[in-house]
């Protein structure tokens, strides 16, 4: 038999991957945003296509009470997980934690660290302890405890633990402790609490792509969104509704226009506080920076969208010449050789 090298392609792996999600189910609900943070369709057929033109099997599988039983009877050799879960400060949790309990190798990161990640308050309290610079904040969880607290105006007020801007509308800045009355109480009331206040930054927004692990950790170079006007006021919230309407609000541009030693920063800062959440295989990093070069971290997705032509991480891996498909490919593949497994071209 002859001896393969490097230069010959490897087979696509024969493995089954299931693919995990939570699909929006409707999308006619009263609060418009209800199921932002839930994928839809498309994008789970899009994977499934990426896979599929790899010569790979896949199984798809709602993250819903029917998870277990249909883990237990489908043979998957992976896990390929987007799933948001379906409740509380810990759903994202869900799929990963039942993963584990079975024994299944599963794409992106544990547990542990989705659920450190998605309560913004305490991740950022975490990374404090890593001198990562970020906005001050309070979080909020009954109306008798609305306060400005010490917190300097303006303040933008969000949901301490949700993604895809929901319950971020484009009027989320508080001027005054009245306004934050106001606000806050709007939030508790759609989405329950915890609120999270945090100092506004103005200042140019920045998104950093991820992809790998150890040595092998690929950062992205920055993604700038540039605002082509205020959103509401003096203010620029990348809100629900832009995520919406981005095409008439915003533009991307990546190599940002940035000087090398601020891009440097943000890039060793991205670095560091994905190993230090122990994110794997991929993740995409929200930072502001404000005009006299202060970066503040605002956010981090250990679990961003891949729908094409729409979500911000395939959108800055593009930029930077990984296609939708290499991208999708490169993360099953970074999951693979955590687990030893055979991995794919
Ligand atoms: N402290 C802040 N100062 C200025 N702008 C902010 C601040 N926090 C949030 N924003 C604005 O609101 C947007 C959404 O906030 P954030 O990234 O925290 O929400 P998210 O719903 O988790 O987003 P994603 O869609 O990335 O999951 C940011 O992209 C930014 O434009
Ligand atoms: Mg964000």
């Amino acid at each position: 038999m002859e001896e393969m090298t490097d230069d010959v392609p490897l087979p696509p792996a024969r493995i089954v991957v299931g693919i995990i999600f939570n699909s929006k189910h409707k999308t006619d609900h009263e609060i418009p945003d209800l199921e932002a943070e839930y994928d839809s369709m498309d994008t789970v057929y899009a994977l499934r296509n990426v896979f599929a033109s790899a010569g790979i099997q896949t199984v798809l599988l709602e993250c819903d009470e029917t998870l277990p039983q249909a883990l237990q009877d489908t043979h998957i050799d992976i896990a390929f997980n987007i799933a948001e879960g379906r409740g509380g400060r810990g759903r994202e949790a869900e799929a990963p934690a039942l993963l584990n309990l079975l024994g299944i190798p599963f794409t992106g990161s544990d547990e542990t660290t989705l659920c450190i990640a998605l309560d913004k308050a305490l991740c950022k309290k975490l990374l404090s302890a890593y001198h990562v610079r970020t906005p001050r904040c309070r979080v909020i969880s009954a109306e008798k405890d609305i306060r400005l607290g010490g917190l300097h105006v303006p303040v933008i007020v969000k949901p301490n633990a949700e993604g895809s801007s929901k319950g971020i509308p484009d009027a989320c800045i508080a001027e005054s402790e009245a306004e934050l009355k106001d606000l806050v109480r709007r939030e508790l009331q759609l989405y329950g609490g915890p609120v999270l206040v945090e100092e506004y930054i103005h200042g140019r927004e920045f998104t950093v792509g991820l992809l790998g692990n150890g040595d092998a950790l690929r950062v992205f170079p920055p993604m700038e969104i540039v605002f082509h006007k205020n959103t509401n006021g003096n203010y620029q919230i990348y809100s629900y509704g832009v995520k919406q309407d981005y095409k008439n609000i915003v533009s991307y541009e990546s190599p940002a226009k940035l000087e090398p030693s601020l891009e440097k920063q943000m890039v060793r800062t991205a670095r560091r506080i994905y190993q230090a959440l122990g994110c794997r295989d991929f993740a995409r990093v929200d930072f502001r920076l404000t005009e006299d070069g202060k970066l503040y971290f605002i956010e981090i997705n250990p679990l961003p969208g891949l729908a094409p032509g729409y979500s911000d991480y395939p959108m800055l891996a593009e930029f930077a010449g990984v296609s939708h498909r290499e991208l999708v490919l490169a993360v099953l593949s970074a999951g693979m050789r955590r687990y030893g497994l055979e991995t794919v071209q």
